[in-house]
Parts: structure tokens; C-alpha cells; sequence
């Protein structure tokens, strides 16, 4: 039976919730995640055409809270706040989530929500918000429903709901959930793996591959395409089919470059991997690209850098202008002198954050 099935029915005992006094509290901080190996195509409900995996960052996140009341007319009654506003267009993103989920979720209908969201970085940064946004929000959602139910006390089930809903909200969102190296979509080579939730991989050699990632903003401009317009248009791409085969392949060989320490593989299929994305937007019909002067220069700086010095040093994109590097943490201080010397010039305004991997999300009390 697919989770959805599973969801379905397991929604028939969550349709009636006893009433209630006063209000109930239930928060999350989720953070961003960092694409190693791209989730870019997709079909309905959110299935993603292609494995993709990431990392899970840390200091790039969401905190959002939800104060709940008993509602009873046909709702759920949302108020939402942003960073302390009332921002409507978000508020519609989650209305619409709320929607598009509200079979797996029913007991919402009858709930009052009064949810707070912020960011811990700036909002006109150029970091998509809608992993951090969404998982924290998705979160928030089977807390609710453990607090009403009791349904979700195992651990592994409250995680895998959360990601299968996160997942609905924003593809890249379902990663978010855990922390550490996680991977959503399918690979008939990697046991649990799944279209529907994501799930976290275990790394060998764990050290070695504690990263950071220095996320360098070349521009917070709003891009010009989306990722869902980009998403869709990879339904007609000429180049679709061989893309989704080289992400299939992209996953095993980053795991393998893992496990046997061979970082120029792990280099070259990331770098590959950010690279083949912003290709694929160029050929898209009709094309585009959200790459920038300073995306190209940094590129180039991190080659010279990696060549000059021998520092295992990645650069990858997300779906915008914006760097991220991606190095050991043992070599901070290297890295950060590079980013001063040579880097920080292409940055707007000098702006950089100074993240790494994390450990998934936290309960807020
Ligand atoms: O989750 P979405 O729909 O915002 O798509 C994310 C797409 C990329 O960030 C470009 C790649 C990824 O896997 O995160």
C-alpha cells in the first residue's frame, strides 16, 4: 500500500476532534537543505522525476509556531504572521498547502490556527524559504495531530508524515525533516528509499564528511522564473530522459565517493550536478538563466583555489544565483581567508552565511 493509501485511511479516526478550551501550542525549527544531487522535474502529487539528494544545514531555518484553538464552524481558520507581519501572499502559499493536504490532516477543519513564522536569515536574501518554511509548518502539523490523537508517538512514524506532508508543500521541503545526508525519490539501489517521504543516509567515515557550506548571495533580487515554472518546464525538455538517468546515477556514485573517501569524484559530481541544472534552464523552451557575472567569477575562483591549494573545495547552485561552497569543516579557517580575499568582492554588499550540516529539527517549547 503507498503512504497516501496508508494516510487516507488512517485519516477516517482523525476526522472528529473532541472540543476543547482555551488554546494548545506547538512549534518547530527546521532548517534549509543543500541539493548535492538536484530534484529538478516533476509529475502529480509531487513526485519527483529523479532521486535527489542533500544535506541538511543548520543556522539557515525556520521557526514557526502555531497556537490552536477548538473552530466550530467549517474551517481551519488561519491567521498568519510573518517576521511579526501579516504577509499575505504567504499566507495563501500556506492556505493552499493546507488544501491540497487537508485528507491526510482532517481534524484542521475543525481548528482555529494562529501561526508565526520567521526566518533566521534575511527574507530578501535570495534563499528560498519553502524547505525550511514548509517542513517546519508540516512539523507543527503532526504535532498537532499527536497532541490530539496520539497517533504519531513512534518517532520514525512522526518523521515520515511529517516528510510525506512537507513533501506536498515543497518537494525539497521532504529532506528537510532529518538531518545529516538525506535522500528523496526512488532508487531501486538503495533499500527504503521513496517517492512520497524522504529518508536519511548513513555515511561511513562520518568525520570526514562533516561539512560546511559558506552560501555566498551574489544577488537577493526576486528570480525571474520559479522553481515550480522551472519544474514544469522540464515536462517538454528535449534533454528530460537523460537527466533523470544521470541523477539516478549521480546518487550511488556520491555515496560510493563517500564511503571510499574519493573526493575528486564527490567534486566532480557535484559541481557536475550544479552545472547540469542551470544547463538544463538554459535549454529549457523557452530558456533561461538565473545565473549572474558574479555566479561565473566565483566559479572560477574556486577552481584556481582548489588547484592552487589542494583543499577539497565544491561549489554547487541552487535554483538561483547564489554559491554555495561546500568544504570540510576541519578547513574553516583556510576556506573562510579565501572567501575574504578573493571571494567576498562578487558578493552583494559582502553578504555571506556561514552555515554547515546540522542535525534536523528542533521542538520548540
Ligand atoms: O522544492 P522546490 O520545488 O523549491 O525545488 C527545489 C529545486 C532545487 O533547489 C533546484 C533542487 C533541490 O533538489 O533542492
Amino acid at each position: 500500500m503507498s503512504l497516501s493509501e496508508k494516510y487516507k485511511q488512517a485519516a477516517m479516526s482523525l476526522q472528529m476532534v473532541q472540543p476543547f478550551e482555551g488554546s494548545r501550542h506547538v512549534g518547530w525549527k527546521s532548517p534549509s537543505n543543500i541539493a548535492l544531487v538536484k530534484y529538478w522535474g516533476k509529475r502529480e502529487p509531487q513526485i519527483p522525476q529523479n532521486p535527489s539528494m542533500s544535506f541538511t544545514l543548520s543556522n539557515s531555518f525556520t521557526e514557526t509556531s502555531i497556537e490552536y484553538s477548538f473552530y466550530d464552524k467549517s474551517g481551519p481558520k488561519i491567521h498568519f504572521t510573518f517576521e511579526g507581519k501579516n504577509e499575505l501572499a504567504f499566507k495563501k502559499r500556506i492556505e493552499r498547502f493546507l488544501e491540497s493536504i487537508i485528507e491526510y490532516v482532517p481534524f484542521v477543519k475543525q481548528l482555529e490556527l494562529k501561526i508565526e513564522s520567521v526566518n533566521s536569515f534575511p527574507h530578501s536574501s535570495g534563499i528560498a524559504s519553502s524547505a525550511s518554511g514548509m517542513s517546519a509548518m508540516a512539523l507543527c502539523l503532526v504535532s498537532i495531530e499527536n497532541q490530539l490523537f496520539g497517533t504519531l508517538r513512534n518517532k520514525s512514524e512522526f518523521f515520515e508524515k511529517a516528510s510525506f506532508l512537507a513533501r506536498l508543500g515543497s518537494g525539497s521541503a521532504a529532506r528537510s525533516v532529518y538531518g545529516g545526508f538525506v535522500v528523496w525519490g526512488k532508487h531501486e539501489r538503495l533499500a527504503d528509499t521513496s517517492d512520497e517521504v524522504a529518508v536519511k543516509v548513513h555515511v561511513p567515515g562520518k568525520d570526514m564528511w562533516e561539512l560546511g557550506d559558506a552560501i555566498l548571495i551574489t544577488s537577493s533580487e526576486k528570480k525571474k522564473v520559479s522553481s515550480s515554472a522551472g519544474h514544469d518546464l522540464m515536462d517538454h525538455h528535449p534533454y528530460a530522459e537523460a537527466r533523470y538517468e544521470q541523477a539516478r546515477e549521480h546518487v550511488p556514485y556520491l555515496l560510493e565517493a563517500m564511503e571510499a573517501n574519493r573526493d575528486e569524484l564527490f567534486i566532480r559530481v557535484v559541481e557536475n550536478e550544479a552545472l547540469s541544472l542551470h544547463a538544463l534552464m538554459v535549454n529549457s523552451n523557452p530558456g533561461f538563466s538565473l545565473m549572474n557575472n558574479n555566479t561565473w567569477s566565483i566559479l572560477e575562483k574556486v577552481c584556481d583555489f582548489r588547484k592552487d591549494t589542494g583543499i577539497f573545495i565544491a561549489f554547487t547552485l541552487d535554483a538561483g544565483p547564489n554559491v554555495h561552497l561546500i568544504y570540510r569543516k576541519k578547513d574553516k579557517v583556510q576556506i573562510k581567508k579565501f572567501i575574504e580575499e578573493k571571494i567576498i568582492q562578487f558578493c552583494e554588499n559582502g553578504y555571506w552565511i556561514d552555515d554547515e550540516m546540522g542535525g534536523g529539527p528542533v521542538e520548540l517549547n
